[in-house]
């Protein structure tokens, strides 16, 4: 099973892109993550959807090439940081032609406040709903303090964080072929 994984944040000590590099150690042995590093694509303006920008039709292939997705977002202000919310609008036009519709994904993030990404969570689900993405509920990977639990050469060193990450993907992979199984 291919998933394609990607962060909000552009930080090269991010700790979003930490629990990625956490996902791809921890994942299962049939899963290949392979990940996407938002830098490059440029702010979205819909003279040029029809016609985008390379790196965007670069995320776009990617992500239809994938079986499932996984999001690694920060919070910013209480919502989707504008970087990932940017890139999901690219890659979402134009109208019809949407790389996301159908695709089943799952949700993570790590924040260095208590709450934990919660709200941007959830509100990255809110556009996970129009987009018609399948997202997985269970179980929620919500990182607090993540300063305390990725260390100085950005490894997630926390191990009830790492066997959650795992159990997300174990979760995501029987989401995926539970969608994907064909109907008599
Ligand atoms: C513009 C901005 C807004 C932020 N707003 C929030 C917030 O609403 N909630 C929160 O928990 N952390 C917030 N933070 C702190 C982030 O959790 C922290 O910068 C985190 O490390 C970002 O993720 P990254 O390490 O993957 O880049 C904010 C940071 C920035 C730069």
């Amino acid at each position: 099973m291919k998933v394609l994984g990607f962060a909000g944040s552009l930080r090269k000590a991010s700790f979003n892109k930490a629990l990625l590099r956490a996902a791809v150690e921890v994942a299962p042995a049939s899963m290949d993550i392979e990940t996407f590093d938002l830098e490059g694509i440029p702010l979205f303006n819909q003279d040029h959807e029809t016609q985008p920008p390379e790196r965007v039709g670069e995320f776009k292939a990617r992500i239809r090439a994938a079986d499932a997705i996984l999001i690694a977002t920060p919070e910013n202000n209480y919502s989707v940081p504008g970087v990932l919310k940017n890139a999901i609008d690219w890659a979402s036009r134009p109208y019809g032609d949407s790389a996301f519709d159908g695709k089943p994904a799952a949700i993570m993030g790590a924040s260095i406040g208590m709450i934990a990404t919660a709200r941007a969570q959830y509100h990255l689900r809110q556009c996970c709903v129009f987009l018609n993405m399948y997202l997985v509920n269970q179980p929620e990977v919500m990182v607090p303090f993540a300063q305390d639990k990725i260390d100085e050469n950005g490894r997630l060193v926390d191990e009830p964080t790492r066997k959650r990450i795992g159990e997300l993907l174990m979760s995501l992979m029987a989401w995926t072929k539970r969608l994907s199984a064909k109907t008599p």
